[in-house]
């Protein structure tokens, strides 16, 4: 049977029928969102204590140190977490809900604007598949950086910094596991996953990965806030405003 109603009118923006405080969550996840990026970016541009003794910020990991280069080696490391994060499908809900409004809610109407599909600038949200690949290389690196923080000019100890670090390379790392693309990475492209054993093997490593994924928002607000406090940690320290408890 052909349906003769009438087209739905144009809603207003902001219209909806939810009563309940829909704008808790997208206003919380921008103020979030929004005080990790002015943190991270003046600790980035800043160029100075980001280490002590074994520790390393992660904002400046792995360290360059090029003579030609003059402003703050984080310059060169943030673009590929960020990309990875700016990238990444949860945030893109977050920051499109968050800032841009289209929608900021389920069942709320969006900002007027002309969707044209996943063009023009929306076409770099297609990147998302090589910024894994970097991150996780970073995950390796960070890591790295975690095994470093016991070492004290070659004797074995631990501080409160080593125990920061260890959990931030956790933490990232988690993140890194439950994404979606590595999901599609690993069982993807796949029609039957029980023909073969290499696909049974895949099928193994899927399951796995989605283990990270079914949690992968709880895990990219973990991850950010841990990085975030694990530079102003070594940043705190370094500066002598405070001082890192050595366990032993
Ligand atoms: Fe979130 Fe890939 S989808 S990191």
């Amino acid at each position: 049977m052909t349906d003769i109603s009438p087209p739905l009118p144009p809603r207003t923006f902001l219209e909806t029928s939810r009563k309940d405080g829909w704008w808790v969550g997208p206003g919380l996840t921008g103020l979030g969102l929004l005080a990790f990026v002015v943190y991270t970016t003046w600790a980035g541009l800043v160029g100075t204590n980001y280490k002590w003794g074994p520790y390393l910020s992660p904002l400046y990991s792995p360290e360059f140190n090029f003579s030609w280069w003059h402003f703050s080696p984080a310059i060169l490391v943030l673009w590929a977490p960020g990309g990875f994060r700016l990238t990444c499908y949860y945030y893109r809900k977050a920051y499109y809900r968050a800032f841009f409004l289209t929608p900021p809610a389920c069942a709320v109407a969006a900002r007027p604007q002309n969707y044209r599909g996943e063009r023009a600038l929306l076409l770099f949200q297609n990147l998302h598949r090589f910024f894994l690949y970097l991150a996780l290389i970073f995950v390796v690196i960070l890591a790295w950086d975690a095994i470093v923080s016991f070492d004290w000019d070659g004797r074995f100890g631990m501080g409160v910094g080593s125990i920061v670090l260890t959990l931030n390379a956790l933490f990232i790392a988690v993140f890194t596991f439950g994404c979606n693309s590595l999901r599609h990475v690993v069982g993807g492209n796949v029609d039957c996953f029980s023909c073969s054993a290499a696909n049974r093997a895949r099928h193994k490593v899927w399951k796995f990965v989605s283990l990270f994924n079914a949690h992968h928002m709880p895990w990219a607000w973990i991850s950010l806030f841990w990085v975030g406090f694990a530079d102003l940690y070594v940043r705190l320290v370094a500066m002598g405003v405070i001082t890192d408890l050595r366990i032993f």
